[in-house]
């Protein structure tokens, strides 16, 4: 299948990339500068936010499906530059959505477990009501929405705390061990909870949905809910870092501008049943992230 990975050199479309072509797929994948080593794949410069830009390069490459991943996901930012979150978390994904539902095309959005508010006990499902409480929320929020209004032929999938090897980018884990090895001390809450998701699985599962032609919304997380200050001992742990630079905090210490939900943990039961993968625990995919650097010769 000719699949177009929009963002494909960032942490989640790189995977798409690799495990695309390992698939056998045609990946053709959109980036702002940076390219990523995926043997086979066609990459294309582009901005997004370009409809011009972009119309052009669908008519040239007609994808059977789309997997939009670029995103403008600095949630504090994100209050700042509203239009632009907007522009990139909403007006740019349904712009590819439109191309796919006029040419019979499958279409896959990433979206957030920070549409809840967080305020529920326990795990979330599809079906529960979302109250975003951010502007990158609520960009989230109405693009799903959108989709499911107007785009039957799509799916969202609804993540959290994206970690795992990345040759060239950061993410929260490579961030938070490169902090320790320069001896730097990290605030780290305990009152966020959420279920990290390795991108390699969230990546395995996208291709799934997109081979099965799912649609709706899915949540496609890790399968384990964790605090980020028990998440981030447990990375210490798996790679060996200095956990005593870990200084416990609470949300409201961090004074970040954009609200967090204290609870962002998602159940899986719906994507695990529809996709037939499995996601890893938080330890387990720690250990993964850890192999797969140690194999690509890379390192903190
Ligand atoms: N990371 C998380 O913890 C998390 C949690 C929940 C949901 N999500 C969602 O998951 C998705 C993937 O996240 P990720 O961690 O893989 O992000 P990422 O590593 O930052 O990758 C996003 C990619 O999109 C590209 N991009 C951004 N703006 C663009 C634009 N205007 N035009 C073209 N490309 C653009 C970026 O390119 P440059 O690098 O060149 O800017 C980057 O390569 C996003 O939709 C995000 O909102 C992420």
């Amino acid at each position: 299948m000719k699949i177009l990975v929009v963002g494909g050199a960032g942490l989640l479309g790189r995977q798409l990339m690799l495990q695309g072509m390992a698939q056998g797929h045609e990946m053709h994948g959109t980036c702002k500068d940076v390219r990523v080593e995926a043997p086979g794949a066609v990459w294309h410069s582009l901005d997004a936010t370009d409809f011009d830009a972009a119309g052009a390069l669908l008519s040239k490459i007609r994808p059977a499906s789309i997997v939009y991943t670029a995103a403008f996901h600095v949630v504090d930012d994100c209050e700042r530059h509203p239009g632009a979150a907007r522009r990139i978390n909403t007006d740019a994904p349904l712009f590819f959505a439109d191309w796919c539902s006029k040419h019979g095309a499958h279409f896959t959005f990433i979206s957030s477990d920070y549409v809840f508010d967080g305020k529920k006990q326990g795990l979330y499902s599809e079906e529960d009501e979302t109250n975003p409480g951010s502007v990158y929320a609520r960009t989230k929020r109405e693009t799903e929405l959108a989709l499911l209004e107007k785009y039957p032929f799509s799916a969202s999938c609804r993540t959290s705390v994206i970690y795992g090897w990345h040759p060239s980018k950061n993410n929260f884990v490579l961030w938070l061990l490169r902090q320790l090895k320069e001896r730097k001390p990290v605030k780290i809450v305990d009152d966020q909870y959420s279920c990290p998701t390795l991108a390699n699985d969230l990546a395995a599962a996208i291709l799934a949905l997109i081979r099965l032609k799912r649609t709706g919304i899915y949540h496609a997380t890790g399968s384990e809910c964790v605090n980020r200050y028990e998440f981030s001992l447990m990375a210490c742990e798996v790679f060996g870092a200095d956990r005593s630079l870990i200084l416990m905090a609470k949300t409201p210490d961090l004074r970040q501008l954009a609200a967090r939900p204290p609870n962002g943990c998602l159940r899986i039961k719906k994507l695990e049943d529809a996709a037939g993968v499995r996601m890893s625990g938080a330890r387990e995919g720690l250990m993964k992230m850890k192999a797969e650097m140690e194999a690509e010769g890379g390192q903190i």
